[in-house]
């Protein structure tokens, strides 16, 4: 790349020419959010990769969210910055293991979160993120047991909000696996009157002190609509940039790891991969371009299908 080229000014070129959308998660970077034209949790970037009338579709995020993108929009060219971009939930669940699983329990609804391979998806019923999970699992026949992979915390969240009987698969996501309770219960008597919102990938000894549990984007319209000067945040902390544009006035503190002292030891390894060097690179490659097996594209499909069906 020459070093002297305005990327951003260059994306927007290429924006134009290849009639792009560029979609971003808010664990992205404050200059790829900025730069995006939507923000958004899991649930509302597929929504909007569903819709789009573009030709192609930069996604902003992990990979399993530009293969989302793909399934439902398989006529368009879906490009991430970094095909290296994963996500620990995803390695946590491979077929051949969640094939045993569902097979060990061949009366169950199996229920998987949306941080997946395309694999996982296709052996799934019905697919959900944590801003829908609640109403999915609710909306299904009272009297058959649920499986659900492969987050095992929200899984147990989603259990004890419900009542409902649920078989967790093991996994977890690295980042919100690390909160501390002990470290968070000091930062409380610190900042006695901040409230705590939190992601229920965090464990229940996190969420327990929890003035609000929800999705990214569910935390986000917290901050914002709820009375209160000082919050701290128990999710991967770029959120804040949003948190900070939209209510300039308030202090967002970032939860903190066992160390306590990190303050960006929380950012997603795997969101980081993504840089505006590699946007550029990616829209003007036309790659990495995310391709999906069309049979396998067909079964992953339609618990997706089923998700956005009964999501409200
Ligand atoms: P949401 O944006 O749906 O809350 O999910 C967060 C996440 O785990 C992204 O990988």
């Amino acid at each position: 790349l020459d070093p002297t080229m305005d990327i951003a000014q260059a994306i927007n070129r290429l924006r134009k020419e290849k009639n792009a959308i560029i979609l971003a998660h808010y664990y992205q970077d404050g200059e790829i959010q900025d730069l995006a034209d939507f923000v958004g949790d899991s649930l509302d970037l597929s929504r909007k990769a569903a819709a789009t009338d573009a030709d192609m579709i930069v996604f902003c995020g992990v990979r399993f969210m530009g293969e989302v993108a793909k399934i439902l929009s398989p006529g368009k060219i879906v490009v991430i910055p970094d095909a290296e971009a994963g996500c620990s939930l995803e390695e946590s669940c491979r077929p051949d293991t969640f094939a045993a699983f569902r097979a060990t329990h061949p009366d169950h609804i199996a229920v998987t979160y949306i941080n997946c391979s395309a694999d996982i998806k296709a052996l799934s019923d019905v697919i959900v993120t944590s801003s829908n999970a609640e109403v999915i699992v609710n909306s299904l026949p009272a009297d058959r047991p649920i499986l659900f992979a492969p987050d095992r915390h929200l899984g147990s969240f989603i259990a004890r909000k419900t009542g409902r009987d649920m078989t967790l698969w093991p996994g977890s996501c690295i980042i919100h696996e690390q909160f501390s309770e002990k470290e968070l219960v000091k930062l409380k008597t610190r900042h006695p009157a901040a409230l705590v919102a939190a992601h229920p990938e965090c464990p229940e000894t996190v969420l327990r002190h929890a003035d609000y549990i929800g999705s990214t984007k569910g935390i986000l319209d917290y901050v914002v609509k709820t009375d209160g000067t000082e919050f701290i945040i128990a999710t991967e902390p770029h959120i804040i940039h949003q948190m900070t544009k939209a209510a300039p006035e308030k202090t967002f503190i970032p939860a903190p790891f066992a160390d306590g002292a990190c303050a960006s030891c929380a950012d997603c390894p795997f969101m980081a991969k993504n840089t505006l060097e590699k946007i550029y690179l990616a829209m003007a490659n036309e790659g990495p371009a995310i391709a999906v097996p069309e049979d396998l594209r067909i079964k992953a499909l339609k618990p997706l299908e089923r998700m956005l069906e009964l999501s409200v």
